[in-house]
Formats: C-alpha cells, structure tokens, sequence
C-alpha cells in the first residue's frame, strides 16, 4: 500500500496535481502548489470522526422542555434585537465584513457586556415575551451573569487587544483571551474546561487543523474548522461567535463557504462615506431575517442607533428638486429614507444611468414605464419649460445615507424624486411616497403600510401618497392620497397645493 506517495497539491483549491507548476490549473492562484505527502494523516483525521460505533445511536423525541434554555441577552439591545431577542446558547454565530469595519470592536463589547447580566427567565421565553426593548431588557436582567468566556484572537496580539479595550472603556474585565489558533488544541482545551460556555472565534480564517497540511485560510481548513467548532456547541452546549473576513482575492477563502454549517449569519455592511455600520442577518435559526441593526463607529466604539430616521433625514432638504421621501421596512422595523435623483441632458447615443442604493435594472424599467405611460404634455410643460422624455437625459440615482434598497415599495417615491427632477418641481413639503408600479403604470399595493404611515408621522410628516388599499388605514394626523396610477402622481407633483 503505497500510503505516503509524493504529489503536488494546491493550497488554495485542494486540487491534486501530478507535477509541480507555478499556477494552479484549476482555482489559476499562483505560488499556491506545494509538495503533498501527507495522505496518510488525513485518512486519521476524517477516521476519527467516523469512528462511532454502529448501532449506538441516541434518540431524541419534540419534548418541549429541551426548549427551556434562557438565551443570553447581551445588553447592546440592536444585537439581541437583531438574533430574535438575544443568544441562543449552543448556537453558532457567524460575523462576516469587511476588514477593518468593526467585527473585532462588536465582538469585544459583547464580551465585556454579557458578563454583567442575568440571563433572561425560561418562562417569558416560552410565552413568546422575548424582551428587545431596552426597557424589558433591563427590567429583566439586572443581576450579574458570569458567563465564562474566551477570545481566541489569531488576529491581533494580547496587547493591541488591550489597546482597543482601553480605548472601549473595558479596563477591568474577566474576559479572557487567547492567541492559539490550533483547532486541535482549542477543541481540547474546551473538553477539559467544560465551564466555558462562550467562545469568540477571530478570525475563522487564522484557525487551521494541523494534520490537514494546507495553509489557514484555504477552503479545507475552513471547513474543517467550522466542522470542529459547530460539532462542539452541539455537543457540549457552548456558544461560538466566528468572525468571517470578506475578501476579494482568492487567497483566503470567504464566510459564504461556511454559512450553511451555522445557525446565524450575520454581514456587516458599511453606508457608503459614513460612520454608520448596518449589521444584516442573512439566516437566522432563531430569529427573522432581514433584520438589521444599525450602529456609529465613534471614537470610543460601536455606539446603537436607535432612531436610524432621524439620522438618515438629517441633511434632507424639503426645498431641492428630485428628492423624495420613503419609508423602508427592514425586518421589523421600518426607516425613512430620502431617494435623491438628478436629470441632466446627455449628449451621448445611449444616456448615462448611475445607481446608488438601488436596482439598476429597476431603475431601467420605472424609466421605461415613466416613458411609455406617463402623459407628454403637463398643466405646467410650458411653463417650467420641462418634458417628460427620459430618453434623451441622463439619470442619476441614490439613496441618500448608503442604504441598499431591494424593497418593490420604493418604486413610487423613486418615481417621484425622478418627476421632481425632470421637472424641476419641488414636492410638496412634509410627503412620503409608496408603491409598487407596474409595468401599465398602474400602482400597486405593498406590504405593511400602517407602520411605513406611523413612521412617517413619527417624524411629522403630514401626507402620504400610497396605492388604493384593500383596507382603509386611518393615522391621525396624516392625509392620504390614494392613487391607481402613474398619472395620478403627475398630477400631485404638479399641483403643488398646500394640504
Ligand atoms: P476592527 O474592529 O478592528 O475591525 P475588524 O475586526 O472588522 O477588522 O475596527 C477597526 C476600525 O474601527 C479601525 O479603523 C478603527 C476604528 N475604531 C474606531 O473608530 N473607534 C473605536 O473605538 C475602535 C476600537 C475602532
Ligand atoms: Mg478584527
């Protein structure tokens, strides 16, 4: 049995070759070949975990006192919000970004914060009361939890570690940190030490399995890793957080290998040109997805927004042309955003359309319908000496703040900011805009409009432009207009009336 037989392997893409080359074949990463002979080893690794005896398998039944786990409330109420109302123990957790846009920053302040909370009580788990908000949260936990916990930092050295908790206010704190990054040694260090029960993984990509032989970082080692850890916190009840970096080259294989093996993925996403850091849950175990939570990186860390329209308005001014105001809802929770357009005359065959924040193709398609199904010639066309046609103009689009918008509803306020523009007509002060709208220019319904209308009047708007509703909705202190169609939108922006 030839067990040991010399070949060549890429550490990138775990592809076998049978000669040495300076590119891979297969993934084309360079310098990433080395010389394989370590077959045998690898047989051992996976053999380990096959090892179970047949036969011997535990059986569980839907018994609901397995449910009877207090979640861990981590105090910074955007995150618990965002898991669905705190921690599952046991779960896997996994925090992917950019580098450098706060995984390690969040990740030190939820270590320093769940060591000063109770955990929240079973029964108000059972009956659905998940505390979020702040209030509950503190209602609830008031008394100290020490739940033992560990940062293996393969990242950063212990002192730049505390050189960020210095700078966090984190000065006297029980965390502790390691810098191994040895998967065998972590997982047996853990088995010996069963009172650990939180363990903070930064970053995934550091962490390698000795006996596989590729680099850390490679698509086998990250697998591997993840394997390790997941298996652990299923078996002995421990709650991993794994920083994932994103990366564009393909040197370091990404979070998105690893996803279906956690409970929780969670991305950071920074707003473009700003300070705010939104947090997305991708999938979510235990909780809604397409929740978000947003944050400030401020000098002394990651600080919650807790009023994210406020902040998103800040700099609207209802006296420009081509803006027009939208409320997004995200998850649970719903944001006004302003939707920004610019239209200029393009001298060029086809007209430049640039997107920010929104669908390009989206964007193709409203124009298209502003085209085809919106009338010529306005009440005012000589006047503001304007015209409807798309074509001949370059389209310029964003949403104000760096927000992403997927939502079909912003189709109507986008419509709006893109009639302000072409007619140079400001909108009505104090308006929002939603609507989905079909290719007949007809607007159509969209989900959850009381809340989108109660947000609206949070912040003291005063009109509403939306579809004709199934079911009347009534906020005081707000006017609705309903429309049906394209036209009807023309009409409002042109009719400038005071409501
Ligand atoms: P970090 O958490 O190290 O990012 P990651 O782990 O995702 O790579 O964040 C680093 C950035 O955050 C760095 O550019 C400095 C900035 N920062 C602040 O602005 N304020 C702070 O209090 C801290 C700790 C970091
Ligand atoms: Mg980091």
């Amino acid at each position: 049995m030839s067990k040991v037989k010399s070949q060549y392997k890429c550490t990138n893409c775990n592809n076998i070759l049978p000669k040495w080359s300076g590119q891979c074949s297969h993934c084309n990463s360079w310098d990433s070949i080395i010389e394989y002979t370590q077959e045998l080893k690898i047989a051992n690794f996976n053999k380990t975990k096959l090892n179970t005896p047949s036969g011997n398998i535990e059986l569980s039944t839907l018994d609901q006192n397995t449910l009877k786990t207090p979640r861990i409330i981590t105090t910074i109420t955007e995150f618990d919000h965002l898991l669905g109302g705190g921690i599952v123990p046991g779960s896997v957790i996994l925090i992917g970004g950019n580098p450098g846009i706060g995984k390690s920053t969040l990740i030190l302040q939820i270590l320093n914060s769940i060591n000063n909370q109770e955990p929240v009580k079973t029964d108000e788990l059972i009956d659905g009361k998940i505390p979020t908000k702040a209030d509950d949260i503190n209602r609830t936990y008031q008394k100290k939890q020490n739940i033992n916990s560990i940062y293996f930092s393969g990242e950063e050295s212990i002192n730049q570690i505390k050189i960020r908790a210095k700078r966090l206010s984190i000065t006297e704190s029980n965390i502790q940190i390691s810098t191994v990054t040895e998967v065998t040694h972590i997982s047996s260090f853990l088995r010996e030490n069963p009172e650990i029960k939180f363990v903070v993984i930064d970053s995934i990509q550091t962490t390698y399995v000795k006996e596989l032989g590729n680099a850390p970082g490679s698509t086998n080692q990250l697998r591997n890793s993840t394997l390790e850890f997941t298996d652990l916190a299923k078996k002995h009840n421990i709650t991993f957080i794994l920083i994932g970096h994103v990366t564009k080259d393909g040197q370091i294989a990404g979070p998105k290998l690893i996803e279906h093996m956690v409970d929780t993925v969670l991305y950071f996403e920074e707003a473009k040109n700003s300070n705010y850091r939104i947090l997305r849950a991708h999938k979510n175990r235990y909780g809604a997805t397409n929740e978000l939570a947003i944050f400030e990186m401020v000098e002394s860390g990651l600080k919650e927004v807790n009023n994210p329209s406020e902040i998103f308005l800040q700099e609207y001014n209802e006296n420009t042309t081509g803006t027009a105001i939208f409320p997004l809802i995200e998850g649970t929770r719903t944001i006004l955003l302003e939707l920004q357009s610019l239209v200029a005359k393009s001298y060029m065959a086809s007209p430049r359309r640039t997107v920010v924040g929104w669908d390009q193709n989206r964007l193709a398609i409203i124009l298209a319908v502003l085209n085809s199904r919106m009338r010529k010639s306005t009440t005012n066309y000589k006047e503001s000496n304007s015209t409807n046609d798309f074509n001949q103009m370059e389209v310029y689009f964003s949403v104000a703040g760096g927000l992403k918008i997927t939502e079909p509803a912003a189709d109507l306020a986008a419509c709006a900011a893109l009639i302000s523009a072409i007619q140079n007509k400001v909108i009505t002060k104090k308006t929002i805009f939603f609507g989905e709208i079909g290719l007949s220019g007809e607007i159509r319904n969209v989900t959850n409009p009381e809340s989108r209308l109660k947000e609206a009047k949070k912040l003291g708007f005063k009109i509403a432009v939306i579809p004709k509703l199934k079911k009347t909705v009534d906020i005081n202190g707000i006017k609705t207009i309903h429309i049906s169609h394209i036209n009807e939108l023309l009409d409002f922006i042109n009719s400038a009336k005071t409501y």
